[in-house]
């Protein structure tokens, strides 16, 4: 059975009551009761974590990547500044893909650096709860891609 990571950095704890003009009102545990039928439906093992500490968030991605489960993460500030985040994504080889709820381009300039994304298969943003669902769908399909042995 496919193995799913959903990894969430710094602050999402607080979805629900936090910025909720920018972030809106569902809360983490929302996010994750949806994607836990999703993940039903789709036959994917699923995990979910959410930590506010940047290593802790490091040895998640570590577990995830060198257990080889896919890894859907929303590293929140982290993403802008970890140098280590990136470099468990790489070193775990966990193939990852980057969520946002929102959409960071169009937001601080600080936020418009990613220095995860080099090392994710691409990058979901600005869709609130929506883009840990479509994120989901298609690291889903990429792992289903990698392990169908009759592709070339
Ligand atoms: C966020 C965007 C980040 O810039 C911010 O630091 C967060 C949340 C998002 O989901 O929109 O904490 O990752």
């Amino acid at each position: 059975m496919t193995a799913i990571h959903v990894l969430n950095g710094p602050n999402l704890n607080l979805l629900g009551r936090r910025e909720p003009g920018i972030y809106g009102s569902a809360t983490l545990a929302d996010i994750e009761r949806d994607l836990r039928a999703q993940a039903g439906r789709l036959g994917i093992d699923l995990t979910f974590r959410q930590t506010n500490a940047e290593g802790e968030l490091v040895g998640f991605v570590q577990e995830a990547g060198l257990a080889g489960a896919g890894v859907l993460i929303n590293a929140a500030a982290y993403t802008h500044t970890s140098v280590a985040l990136r470099d468990a994504i790489a070193g775990s080889g966990a193939l990852a893909v980057e969520v946002h709820l929102s959409n960071v381009h169009a937001r601080e300039a600080f936020r418009h650096v990613s220095l995860i994304a080099p090392v994710c298969a691409g990058v979901i943003c600005g869709f609130g709860p929506m883009s840990y669902s479509l994120g989901l769908d298609a690291l889903a399909r990429l792992m289903a891609g990698r392990s169908d042995t009759t592709q070339p």
